[in-house]
């Protein structure tokens, strides 16, 4: 494997062997498997657990990593093509990228969605410039609409907890004083259909999955056995849900625009997960990527409380990204 850019991009019994290879790892650890073997993290956007859980992944597997943080430390980058670059970027990632990849063994680059441009951002084309630019094995930390990492490592959570293969995961829009990109809803929606659920997205109105998204998620149902539907009707989603799985969105029109998300959003505030939710879904996880912002997406008690997963959740991308790491580089030579 020398791309990891996209869940979608595997068949579902090459995602299965992934998250079996993560359990291995977890059980048996090998803490020789990639010694020698150099990570390089190249970082447009803050991170949390992606950017600990991939230097931990690596130095569990006897690796090192060296972390690039544009214009926080290192020289401002420009990704886009033919821009007279008279503004703060002093170099480009045409030059960057090949440079540091003759650095490392294995690239992992997160640059989130512009949040001006949907057409764009539904395209991704700043992640695959990168994957042309780049001759290592290459690895999404989350792009403009996509984070497989977060998908396998959710992937691998809902098996550890018992979810069952067909259960329901209800990916439910909640509020949040921003909008967001649509990476994380449409790596969960994605994932959650090639693993064979039944998954129902459930949203207001002006947070309708953008057709090309919707038909990626259907296309995935196809391939893994799951089915795909969206919905304005909360409590009818919710009804028998395995998995409810919170998180916030843009809406397509007047995509990214913040005046118009607070203004559209003032009579959304009840788009708070809590436990009132779950009447008929009692058994139900409640999952989140995070961060997560308190009693605004998800109120405390359902975050404290029994059903919650999102640290679970957490800890499963650092066995997901070794497998991912070790499918990659081990038993390869050093090139
Ligand atoms: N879920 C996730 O990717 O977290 P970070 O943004 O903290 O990396």
């Amino acid at each position: 494997m020398n791309r990891f850019l996209s869940l979608g991009a595997l068949e579902p019994g090459e995602i299965r062997e992934l998250v079996a290879l993560a359990g291995r790892l977890e059980a048996r650890p090998e803490p020789a498997a990639l010694a020698g073997r150099v990570l390089g993290l190249l970082f447009f956007d803050p991170s949390l657990r992606t950017l600990a859980s991939m230097q931990s992944a690596m130095a569990r597997l006897g690796g090192s990593s060296f972390v690039i943080s544009p214009g926080r430390g290192s020289w401002a980058l420009e990704t886009r093509d033919g821009v007279v670059m008279d503004g703060a970027a002093a170099e480009h990632v045409r030059e960057a990228l090949p440079v540091l990849a003759g650095y490392a063994d294995v690239l992992g680059v997160r640059a989130f969605a512009s949040l001006s441009d949907l057409e764009a951002d539904l395209a991704d084309e700043p992640m695959a410039t990168f994957a042309r630019l780049v001759d290592r094995p290459l690895v999404n930390l989350e792009s403009a609409i996509d984070h497989p990492c977060q998908a396998l490592g959710d992937w691998k959570a809902m098996d550890d907890l018992g979810v069952p293969p067909a259960g329901r995961l209800v990916l439910t829009w909640a509020n949040h004083p921003r909008p967001l990109p649509l990476a994380v809803p449409a790596a969960v929606a994605e994932m959650g259909a090639l693993r064979g659920m039944e998954v129902v997205v459930v949203r207001p109105e002006p947070y309708a999955f953008p057709p090309a998204l919707s038909a990626r998620v259907a296309r995935a149902a196809a391939r893994g056995g799951g089915s795909f539907r969206e919905s304005a009707e909360r409590d009818e989603a919710l009804a028998g849900a395995a998995v409810v799985y919170a998180k916030s969105w843009a809406a397509s029109e007047r995509y990214g625009d913040g005046a118009a998300e607070s203004e559209r959003r003032r009579a959304l505030a009840d788009w708070c997960v809590d436990e009132p939710w779950f009447a008929r879904a009692p058994a139900a996880r409640l999952f989140h990527c995070l961060p997560v912002r308190r009693n605004v997406v998800v109120a405390d008690r359902v975050l404290d409380g029994p059903r919650s997963a999102v640290v679970h959740q957490a800890h499963q991308r650092l066995w997901a990204q070794m497998a991912v790491l070790h499918r990659m580089l081990a038993g390869r030579g050093n090139g």
